[in-house]
């Protein structure tokens, strides 16, 4: 690198320095202006801010919430005259009661693209979360039942969640709570032995299982006594009846291994497989028991209700009138469960918003059970999808939507009949494409918004869509590949001093930012954002400033470099949303 900073950075806390390479110079202003306000740098730290107007600067403070005696312009402007630059920062100027500084660009990129030479896959992550520990329990389908966009959008946020945890520095643990326990599996059961195929089952267990389920509840429409059967089946199997068991444990063993080949295709497994079925008869009772010593149970027609009226909960029943456990009940018994066995410091639900009630009940009843640890469960909601059903109207499994994804994406892709041509393997590319497609368009706004499945929007190459970043990172891949010379960390700092250069730079330094910023919010869409906009930047750039073509041998090095950091940053990004970032397309 062309040169070294000797002046050494202010201790500031709260700033990151090793994995936050702004935080040097955000520290550098905080002392400054801690030296002008006799206010502790510490506390000027946390209210730092960028300019609206990128004009006016690159770190911001608004006087006033300094909270500094006088009028807060004048005091800028006489904070303006006592400044003087340093090798961090270049420049102090003031609008308004604004402070704008400016910072050494080249100094900055020459850090950064150091650093990001040395971390390579692990830039944008830190160490916050060092020794804490968060339960993410996502995806949550229910055996025997189709899995709807609900599903699809508690795997991919909760994924993202998990994925945010770990880069910053949790330890995580991701759970898939399926719905396998309850009346429908003894009705299930009935279904199996009047219309089962073992060969189907082994074939195609999550279809078939949802063929029998929906002819056995024709059946049971019309016929009571099939749900008699049903409900004395499942009675058996909370009674813990062998045979009734061994049946279950094949549909549910056998749906599990289908899942995790599915999941798989979205880069996603689970450590864990539990379920409700896993929630221990012990520890819904021993539940129901502190109910019961907290006054807290109420009978009505033989059933156990909670009355939750004054907190505007309505009622949560939590046994029925023939002594089998609900929804509810086994959600109580696996909180404990957890949180005895993982002593979690944070856990997550991802479950779409309509189930806001029943996430609302389970919180107040832990909390009223005396439940200290009740704050560390989070419920992390989301709106509908509108119009995900495929053309055939048919996909009920993931695998289907997957399927018809990879199809459309597919076609798109032939349209280009050259570029087609070229791709060495276009089943897996759409596939990888397709998927990514989906994602984006499932991240892209605000969790709790409600959006229509587009099959044609998705797709484009343009816009804000997932084919569009994954052609982002493939055309710097491609750069890679193709200008006949390796990544040099050596490079002359000053060559990159072009307007677009810096501007670049600026926005893989803040990637850090955002990656820290997404644990407050637990958005994708932030993610999303950040990683459209680098896109566009990227963009910007390669339109004057060449790499290939470019006949400098040592200006075409730096920009390599800065290409190559660029290309590294937006991987990561995509990774953190959950993507395979590819490199041909
Ligand atoms: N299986 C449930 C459903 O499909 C979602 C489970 C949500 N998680 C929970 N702990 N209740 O609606």
């Amino acid at each position: 690198m062309s040169f070294n900073p000797v002046t050494p950075v202010p201790q500031v806390k709260g700033a990151d320095l090793e994995n936050n390479k702004l935080d040097s110079f955000r520290s550098f202003v905080a002392s400054i202006v801690a030296e002008f306000s006799g206010i502790s740098a510490d506390n000027i730290l946390a209210i730092l801010e960028v300019p609206r107007n990128p004009e006016h600067g690159d770190i911001a403070i608004a006087v006033p919430r300094l909270r500094v005696q006088g009028n807060p312009a004048q005091i800028a402007q006489q904070w303006v005259e006592k400044f003087s630059p340093n090798e961090y920062i270049t420049s102090c100027t003031a609008t308004g009661h604004y402070l704008n500084f400016k910072i050494n660009k080249l100094l900055l990129a020459n850090i950064l693209l150091d650093d990001i030479y040395k971390r390579k896959e692990k830039y944008g992550t830190n160490q916050s979360g060092a020794g804490k520990k968060a339960l993410v329990e996502f995806s949550s389908p229910n055996i025997a039942k189709p899995f709807h966009a609900g599903h699809l959008r508690s795997t991919i946020i909760g994924n993202f969640v998990k994925n945010v945890h770990d880069a910053n520095g949790w330890e995580t643990i991701g759970l898939n709570y399926l719905g396998d326990w309850g009346k429908q599996y003894g009705l299930l059961a009935v279904g199996f032995e009047k219309y089962g195929s073992e060969e189907d089952l082994l074939n195609n267990p999550i279809k078939h299982l949802y063929d029998v389920y929906v002819k056995i509840n024709e059946d049971a429409d019309k016929n009571e006594t099939i749900n008699d059967q049903a409900r004395a089946y499942f009675k058996k199997m909370e009674e813990g009846d062998e045979a009734a068991l061994s049946l279950w444990k094949k549909f549910r063993n056998l749906s599990i291994e289908k899942y995790k080949d599915t999941y798989a295709r979205l880069n996603i497994n689970f450590d864990i497989y539990s379920g409700e079925s896993q929630v221990s008869n012990e520890s819904i009772n021993r539940a129901l028991e502190i109910l019961k010593e907290k006054k807290m149970l109420q009978e009505s027609d033989g059933a156990l209700i909670i009355d939750l009226n004054q907190y505007k909960l309505d009622v949560a029943v939590v046994q029925k009138k023939d002594g089998t456990t609900l929804y509810i009940t086994r959600d109580i018994g696996a909180a404990i469960e957890r949180y005895e066995k993982y002593k979690f410091d944070a856990m997550y639900y991802l479950v779409a918003s309509q189930q806001d009630l029943h996430l609302k009940q389970l919180f107040k009843i832990l909390e009223l059970m005396g439940i200290e640890w009740v704050g560390r469960c989070k419920h992390i909601n989301f709106g509908m999808v509108s119009g995900m059903s495929t053309r055939k109207g048919t996909a009920v499994f993931l695998d289907d939507i997957l399927e018809q994804t990879k199809e459309s994406m597919h076609e798109v892709m032939k349209q280009n009949e050259k570029k087609y041509s070229q791709v060495e393997n276009p089943d897996k590319v759409a596939d990888i494409i397709g998927i990514s497609a989906v994602m984006i368009q499932d991240m892209a706004a605000k969790r709790i918004r409600n959006y229509a499945f587009n099959w044609n929007r998705m797709f484009s190459f343009e816009g804000d869509t997932g084919p569009y970043l994954q052609y982002a990172h493939a055309r710097l891949c491609s750069i890679e590949r193709n200008c006949g010379f390796g990544i040099n960390p050596n490079i002359d700092i000053s060559l990159l001093s072009e307007k677009s250069a810096l501007d670049l730079i600026d926005m893989v330094a803040q990637y850090p930012d955002f990656v820290k910023g997404a644990l407050n919010t637990l958005e994708p869409c932030t993610i999303v954002t950040y990683a459209m906009k680098l896109s566009h930047t990227i963009s910007v750039a390669l339109e004057t400033l060449w790499v290939v073509g470019q006949k400098e041998h040592k200006v075409a090095e730096a920009r390599l470099l800065m290409y190559w950091a660029s290309r590294i940053t937006l991987g990561n990004a995509l990774k953190l949303l959950g993507l395979k970032p590819l490199e041909r397309m």
